[in-house]
């Protein structure tokens, strides 16, 4: 391995999900105790961390060329960490000599220590799976943005035989009740006003409170609403088995949660998803989105869709197009099934040829597309709340999300963090546009918007010219 200096700057790039950006957030406020900058737009960091996906083919391979091209502009120090580092482990830097740090998502708290390693030419791998979790080891959170995602579960035990997060990710941990409060209130008190709550498998989180009573995601829940600051509360990525009582009665009665779900169902055939080992049928999982549906009407529900499973049939795919018809998402990810090594479906006969999975994708994303648009198009005329989170493309121009995570283009005064009522001029397929009636208050208190007349419809909106760029 080379030799290096100490690094002055770092860039982390996170690829693949949301855990993953909060995992690159966390490794970059831990390199930022140590001394080290984040390096600006622009300028050459001196230790990169790819933080790597391992999901899909496609995106893990992504790595090896991403790393072939820090390489070759001289970047003095390359770290992988994600997904790719535990699936592949050492076997990065043989095959990728430019890497100078492997690291697996559940030893990242060990990154400074990997860096010194490094930096001495030292063998830096640590794809460990320890029992006591990496949280403690992190510094306190930092400065956030209005939306920040805070983990409280890691790992899954379901074992889809397509999947390989059981094996990067490990078994299901809960985080501790008291650790996850404190750090949402470290969150809001540096700046965040919505909070996603992120798991593979979230609404399996279950632990004593601090009253040593048994608690379910819900009842985490109901703890942040009581939280002063904060504005919303949303979570991801549910399973259909976990979809207990008390968290669908969490939808009717706290005040703070957003009326979206996301609960994915891969397939609408009952055969495919028994090969799958998804452990719920497709009419199992309507009846939850009934239940869903009675407690809150307005809910938003998305889901992902695998198509070209080993084996899935001409009418095995029409099955799914025919759930996705029951259900009506506002919002969906679909995929090519993708053979990951290692995993049970990687071995089954059978495997779909690529321009069927190319067709059925169409399909289904058509499908799916149509849906989304429909779902935007009735919000148009309605007054919404929109949390405002980034400028938008023009002077002037915020950008927000609905409660029904649509994302909203507005003109207005406000700032990144308030919360405004707007009414809904336009929908687009991938947003809205909006324009300011109201500023509101502190968890829904109204204030009237200056300048605004009356705040009703009519009563002199700004209109923000509709964008129609993917969110
Ligand atoms: N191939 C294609 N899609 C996959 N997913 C998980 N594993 C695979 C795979 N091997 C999809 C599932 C899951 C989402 C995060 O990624 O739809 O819900
Ligand atoms: Fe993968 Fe299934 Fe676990 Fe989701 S529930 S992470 S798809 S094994």
């Amino acid at each position: 391995m080379r030799q290096t200096r100490t690094p002055e700057t770092f860039r982390v790039k996170s690829f693949g999900c949301q855990m993953n950006v909060y995992d690159g957030e966390r490794m970059a406020e831990l390199l930022g105790e140590q001394g080290m900058r984040a390096a600006s737009e622009g300028e050459d960091a001196d230790l990169v961390v790819l933080n790597t996906c391992h999901i899909r083919e496609k995106a893990a391979e992504k790595v090896y060329s991403d790393i072939g091209r820090l390489a070759k502009a001289g970047t003095p120090m390359i770290a992988v960490a994600g997904c790719v580092a535990q699936a592949e482990g050492a076997e990065i830097p043989r095959r990728a000599p430019g890497v100078d740090i492997v690291v697996g998502p559940q030893a990242y708290h060990n990154l400074p220590e990997l860096v010194r390693l490094a930096k001495q030419g030292q063998r830096a791998v640590d794809t460990d799976m320890p029992i006591a979790s990496k949280f403690g080891a992190l510094p306190e959170r930092r400065r956030q943005a209005t939306s920040a995602f805070l983990t409280v579960q890691e790992g899954c035990d379901k074992f889809c035989t397509y999947c390989v997060v059981p094996y990067t990710r490990g078994a299901e941990v809960s985080r501790p009740w008291t650790a996850i409060l404190d750090e949402a209130k470290s969150l809001v008190d540096h700046g965040a006003r919505e909070i996603i709550l992120l798991g593979q498998n979230v609404n399996a989180w279950a632990g004593g409170d601090d009253k040593g009573r048994d608690q379910g995601l819900d009842g985490l829940i109901r703890a942040l609403d009581a939280l002063p600051g904060l504005e919303r509360i949303r979570y991801t990525t549910s399973h259909p088995n976990d979809m207990k009582e008390s968290l669908i009665r969490a939808h009717a009665e706290v005040p703070k949660l957003m009326p979206y779900l996301h609960l994915p169902v891969q397939s609408g055939s009952d055969r495919v998803l028994k090969a799958m080992n998804r452990s719920h049928s497709s009419k199992s999982y309507l009846e939850i989105i009934e239940r869903v549906r009675a407690a809150r009407p307005d809910i938003a529900i998305s889901g992902d869709f695998i198509v070209g499973f080993p084996g899935e049939s001409d009418a095995e795919f029409e099955e799914t197009l025919g759930i996705v018809a029951a259900v009506n998402y506002s919002q969906a990810f679909s995929f090519k099934y993708s053979a990951r090594p290692g995993t049970p479906a990687a071995e089954m006969d059978q495997q779909v040829p690529g321009e069927v999975m190319d067709e059925r994708l169409r399909r289904l994303q058509a499908l799916l597309n149509t849906q989304q648009l429909a779902f935007n198009q009735a919000s148009v005329g309605r007054r919404t709340e929109v949390l405002l989170e980034r400028p938008g493309r023009k002077p002037g121009q915020l950008v927000g999300k609905s409660p029904w995570l649509q994302s909203v283009h507005l003109e207005t005064e406000a700032a990144i963090g308030d919360l405004v009522e707007v009414e809904i001029l336009s929908a687009g397929p991938n947003s809205l546009a909006g324009a300011e009636l109201m500023r509101v208050g502190p968890s829904g208190h109204a204030a009237k918007s200056p300048g605004l007349g009356s705040g009703l419809p009519g009563g002199n909106p700004r209109v923000a010219a509709f964008e129609g760029q993917p969110a």
